[in-house]
């Protein structure tokens, strides 16, 4: 016992880096489950930023080690990237990153199939995905003819002969699908992943027996979710959702290890909402306040750099969200950001076709037509980014916080002020 789950409760972004950075001191390995370089967890500390894709975020602290699970979908060259990325930060891998040996590999075909469909005429079928390669290797690892994992690339001969059969399936597909479309050349691809496969050697392993031999020695893991559980491909707003279980709910499967030993599970949402991408948005404000929170907030994708969806805070979405994903406390951040708005609103239902809606629906088309109901708060003027104890937040300040938390149905442990470590708020339990 003693693990923790730390997840996004809305669309992704919600500054999960930013938490489980903080909640280092109390772990000893933070563990990726799901996702892949589609992820941008970001970390400031002392004036240095740190930008996390693929590598857990716990990398960042020496005494912490760092596991990529079976979940977790790798692309090798956005890996190694990042690993010199933060080698030149002054992070230091050796004997701390594991890479377990069932995650599966992102190959060349799977960005070319992703054009497919995201720069297809149909605009209808866009998603709006960052195009890291995510939702075709998903579908090949689902699929079990063309998936490939880490382990393969252990086995040259193997590995050659069924990628030679893989490759020559995809060009056929592509050929057919494509009008400019260079065939992959199965050999080049086999020899390029079979040298990156050298490069991670001293990395990889069976990370679900190291997990249970972490458990077993008493080490306190936490696990990081990437994305939010609003883009849950099973519990999400299907279909503008990721391709893994990005929720809580991922991370037993994604990791072989059982939930029963996580008794923490850390809901991270902004004070508002954002969103990037394509799908439904009830409370988007397309208007001067989503201009506002995107310029006070730095609302810009950390993978792919597109301006971020802005809108007020959405109880429906987020009380659905922590309930799938049995969050026993939320954080809240970029709290800061409201400063300056007079009043502020949430969404406490919908309505839809002079009916309340109380939970989120399943169908797109219900939740499109679905308008919120929302409830006024007095805003603040104060700048808050200087406080560093609930008291030293402004009354309105904290009787949003608190509206929030008997909202979501979860109370808030943590309230976040500023990018920085430091910058950070315990929530006092009796109050
Ligand atoms: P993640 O993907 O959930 O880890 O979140 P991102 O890193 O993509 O986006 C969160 C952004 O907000 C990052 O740029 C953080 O540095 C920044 N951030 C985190 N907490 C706060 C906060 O309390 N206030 C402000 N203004 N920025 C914050
Ligand atoms: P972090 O971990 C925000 C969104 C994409 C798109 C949809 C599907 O930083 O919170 P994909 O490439 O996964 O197939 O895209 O999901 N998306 C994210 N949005 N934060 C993320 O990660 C995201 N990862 C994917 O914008 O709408
Ligand atoms: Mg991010």
């Amino acid at each position: 016992m003693g693990s923790t789950c730390v997840v996004g409760l809305q669309w992704g972004d919600e500054a999960k880096g930013k938490i489980v950075d903080l909640l280092c001191d109390d772990h000893d390995v933070v563990v990726r489950y799901q996702g892949g370089a589609n992820a941008g967890h970001t970390v400031v500390h002392e004036g240095t930023t740190y930008k996390l894709s693929l590598v857990p975020t716990g990398i960042l602290r020496p005494r912490v080690r760092a596991v990529i699970a079976n979940g977790v979908v790798i692309h090798p060259p956005a890996l190694l990237k990042e690993i010199a990325t933060l080698e030149s930060q002054g992070v230091d891998f050796k004997g701390r990153l594991l890479i377990g040996d069932r995650a599966h590999v992102i190959l060349p075909h799977h960005l070319a199939e992703e054009r497919l469909t995201e720069e297809s005429a149909s605009t209808a079928d866009h998603l709006g995905t960052t195009r890291r390669g995510i939702g075709p290797c998903y579908r090949d690892k689902v699929g079990r003819v063309h998936g490939v994992r880490v382990a393969d690339l252990y086995h040259p001969a193997r590995f050659r002969e069924r990628l030679k059969r893989i490759v020559d399936f995809k060009n056929r597909l592509l050929a057919a699908m494509l009008p400019d479309f260079e065939p992959f050349d199965d050999v080049a691809v086999a020899e390029e992943y079979l040298e990156y496969a050298e490069r991670f050697r001293p990395f990889v392993g069976d990370a679900t027996e190291a997990l249970h031999d972490h458990l077993n020695a008493g080490r306190r893991l936490m696990f990081e979710g990437a994305q939010g559980s609003l883009l849950d491909v099973d519990h999400g707003s299907y279909p503008y959702v990721t391709s893994s279980n990005s929720s809580a709910v991922g991370a037993a499967p994604g990791s072989g290890v059982p939930a029963r030993y996580i008794d923490r599970w850390i809901g991270v949402v902004k004070a508002y909402t954002t969103r990037v991408g394509g799908g439904p948005f009830p409370t988007e404000q397309d208007n001067e306040v989503g201009e506002r929170i995107r310029r006070v907030g730095r609302e810009y994708g950390t993978v792919t750099g597109r301006p971020r969806r802005c809108g007020w805070f959405d109880a429906v979405a987020t009380g659905y969200s922590a309930r799938v994903s049995g969050s026993t406390e939320i954080a809240v951040m970029l709290l800061d950001v409201l400063s300056g708005l007079d009043e502020l609103q949430v969404a406490v239902a919908y309505e839809r076709n002079g009916r309340t809606v109380a939970t989120l629906p399943a169908s797109l088309a219900d939740l499109e037509e679905c308008r919120p109901v929302y409830e006024t708060l007095p805003g603040w003027s104060e700048d808050v980014t200087a406080a560093r104890s609930w008291d030293e937040l402004p009354e309105a300040a904290r009787r949003y916080v608190e509206f929030l938390g008997r909202k979501v149905g979860v109370a808030a442990s943590i309230v976040s002020v500023g990018p920085d470590r430091d910058q950070t708020i315990r929530v006092p339990r009796a109050r």
